[in-house]
């Protein structure tokens, strides 16, 4: 098996790296500030497999450089009532533009009960739990999903239509940080099973389908053509159908085979939703019966004797807190990638 080498940064020296990158791309202070923000947040918690962090400067300077991300464009609420709005993202930064609506939905919720924005022209917005997670650090539960391009199949077919569609789900609790569900539909991406294959590793044969609907553990079948499987099976495929229907179809975004189509528009809706939960119960009391379902999921008798159950999101957590503590580990080949991108923009690389 190959071995991935990595170097470990500080998070303080990439947030800056990162803002500064932005800012040379031409993004104002505000627009870049977001930007960081998400991607150093995607890489204090996730594995670089699964194309969270620096891993999305690339996509990303491509597009702003062909005019697929367009720098500060200029968002603006289209329809806005009192507890639903739809963002016209301008073909900006999705991180800007999922923050924002995720903020106007916060506000929503503070004065209505409920906030449910809907973003059409935008771009890929990275991890929806940072969205679901900016409402629970508020004190409200924050749901967040997406569309995407098409990497999944039909339950049944072999041609993609629709995307890996993550969620993000975040409630807050009285003892701790929020519990923040975050997730694909699929069991894979395409950039793990490109990863895997240059690990040397095989995949879980759960994860995908060859080009003539196929499955394998081999990744290197799964390189072309390949889709990717839901959660879950028929019911992975389902919830992705309907995530479509609401950030794609309602939103006014492009949806299934369009999505992504056009790498100058790629055109992605987003779902926002703030739940304010004084509208339900006293915050007191959903506190305590959050802890009474925490205590009750932790205590349930593990398979293996000794072995802890962890609730959703807790494992990030723990990694982003050792990633705070110890520093971000970057591929060296993601390195030297990103050395390359910053000579091509003329901007001096402190990697
Ligand atoms: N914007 C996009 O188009 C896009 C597309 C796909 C994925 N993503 C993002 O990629 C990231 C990774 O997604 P993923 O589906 O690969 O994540 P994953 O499969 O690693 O984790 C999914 C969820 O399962 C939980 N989990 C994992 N192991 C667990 C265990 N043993 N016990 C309890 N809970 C456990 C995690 O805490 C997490 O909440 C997410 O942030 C997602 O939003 C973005």
């Amino acid at each position: 098996m190959a071995e991935v080498e990595y170097r470990c940064y500080s998070e303080p020296f990439l947030r800056q790296f990162v803002t500064d990158y932005f800012l040379a791309l031409g993004e104002s202070e505000e627009y870049a500030a977001i930007n960081a923000d998400a991607v150093i947040s995607g890489a204090l918690r996730w594995y670089p497999a699964q194309g969270q962090g620096l891993e999305k400067l690339f996509r990303h300077t491509r597009q702003m450089l062909e005019g697929g991300i367009v720098p500060n464009a200029p968002m603006s609420f289209v329809i806005d009532r009192p507890a639903t709005a739809v963002l016209d993202a301008a073909r900006g930064s999705g991180f800007v533009a999922g923050t924002r609506a995720m903020r106007k939905a916060i506000e929503k919720a503070r004065a209505y009960g409920i906030g449910c924005v809907l973003v059409r022209r935008s771009n890929h917005y990275g991890t929806s739990g940072y969205y679901a997670n900016m409402a629970a650090e508020a004190g409200l539960i924050g749901i967040a999903f997406t569309n995407a391009g098409p990497e999944m199949a039909p339950w049944g077919a072999k041609t993609a239509v629709l995307g890996t569609n993550p969620w993000g789900i975040a409630v807050p609790r009285r003892d701790g940080p929020p519990v923040v569900l975050d997730m694909a539909l699929t069991m894979s991406g395409q950039g793990m099973i490109r990863w895997a294959y240059e690990e040397g590793r095989q995949v879980p044969i759960t994860w995908a389908l060859t080009r003539d609907g196929r499955r394998t553990t081999d990744p290197a079948e799964l390189l072309e053509g390949a889709t990717q499987l839901p959660i879950g099976d028929f019911k992975g495929y389902g919830l992705s159908f309907m995530t479509d229907a609401i950030a794609g179809v309602l939103s006014g975004a492009k949806f299934g085979l369009d999505a992504y189509a056009d790498l100058k528009d790629l055109g992605v809706g987003h779902c926002l939703l703030a739940l304010d939960i004084e509208a339900y119960m006293p915050r007191d009391e959903f506190e305590s019966r959050l802890e009474q379902l925490i205590a009750q999921v932790k205590a349930a008798e593990p398979i293996q004797p000794g072995a802890e159950i962890l609730l959703p999101g807790e494992l990030e957590l723990r990694r982003m807190e050792q990633r705070l503590r110890e520093g971000i580990p970057v591929a060296v080949s993601t390195v030297e990638r990103v050395r390359a991108l910053c000579a091509e923009i003329g901007f001096e690389c402190p990697l």
